[in-house]
């Protein structure tokens, strides 16, 4: 059996994408000792260098490549040759040791161009042939990361891939090759009006690369899009102790009517703390970080996650 392959997405910004892919597949990987993968297809990096100091980064693009080096060369019809642009275990820990079992496919601002997408199924066609070819091209264009992971499949048991906020071509990749998607959200008003939109926004892309793949005589068995997993509340504010009414109300609203996390992250400064030093919250030395530690709320966030998928 292969890996599990998540997406965390959202066309909002802002929303603890980054910051959850990669603390929950830091404790899946820290305290549930599975072999975690992660993937950063957003060209403002953010993951990468939650994982690397930015001097790193560069040397490892100057030397080797990225995320983006790996698209062009899936472009260009070159072997992928995946395994070599894996950054075996980036994350350093305060005393030095590497994190275990963690590995990243670093992204870059490369990406940026590529990410608009290529492929459109609107327009006039002048023959059954053009048809085909642009339909088949419209698939390829969405079969680029399921063929980046299907290499590397037999070396981990999670691949979770952090979106960047938009539903633009990798996000398609990302639905495409994940079996679930995840989606972080702020409990507020206008968030709630977004995830009812987001729906049926993937939804959408599910049918358009479904129908472009049948118009290529390809199965569409290998381009179904992945199944909503659940919603994760995040950066909820606290006054005191207690959630404040507003986003403790938004969050029954939509729970009565969608599959949740029970467990919300809390707004804390800590997260922002430990991103700052390129750790996970539970391994940076500041009252604060310690005080969003002692909520453990991303490891509850694995424990549901383990029982739901
Ligand atoms: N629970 C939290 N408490 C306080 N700050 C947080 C929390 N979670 C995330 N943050 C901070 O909020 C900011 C945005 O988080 P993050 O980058 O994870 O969001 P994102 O959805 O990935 O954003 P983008 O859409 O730009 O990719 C970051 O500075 C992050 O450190
Ligand atoms: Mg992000």
């Amino acid at each position: 059996m292969g890996p599990k392959i998540i997406s965390f997405i959202n066309y909002k910004g802002g929303v603890a994408k980054t910051t959850s892919t990669y603390h929950v597949g830091c404790w899946l990987a820290y305290r549930k000792r599975q072999r975690v993968l992660l993937i950063d297809i957003d060209p403002q990096t953010n993951l990468t260098f939650l994982c690397a100091p930015v001097r790193k980064w560069e040397k490892r693009r100057r030397n080797i490549g990225t995320i983006a080096t790996l698209y062009r060369r899936y472009i260009d019809q070159k072997p992928l040759d995946v395994k070599r642009y894996v950054w075996r275990q980036p994350i350093r820990l305060p005393d030095g040791d590497r994190h275990p079992r963690l590995d990243l496919i670093p992204c870059d601002v490369n990406l940026i161009g590529e990410d608009l997408g290529i492929g459109s199924l609107t327009g006039d066609f002048d023959s059954m042939k053009m048809l085909k070819k642009s339909a088949s091209a419209f698939v390829r264009d969405r079969t680029f990361l399921a063929r980046v992971i299907r290499e590397v499949s037999d070396d981990y048991d999670y691949v979770l891939i952090d979106c960047p906020p938009n539903l633009y071509l990798m996000t398609h990749n990302a639905l495409v090759a994940s079996d679930h998607y995840i989606v972080t959200a702020i409990p507020d008003h206008l968030s709630t009006i977004g995830l009812s939109i987001l729906g049926r926004k993937v939804d959408e892309i599910g049918a358009t690369v479904e129908k472009a793949a049948t118009l290529a005589g390809m199965s569409p068995d290998g381009c179904a899009v992945a199944k909503f997993g659940a919603i994760l509340f995040v950066r909820v504010r606290i006054g005191g102790d207690m959630v404040t009414n507003a986003h403790a109300d938004t969050m029954d609203s939509i729970r009565s009517r969608l599959r949740c996390f029970q467990t919300h992250t809390t707004e804390l400064i800590g997260y922002t703390e430990a991103a700052a030093n390129s750790v996970p919250v539970w391994f940076h030395q500041s009252d604060n970080a310690r005080r969003a530690r002692a909520k453990m709320e991303y490891p509850s966030v694995v424990d549901e996650m383990l029982e739901m998928f």
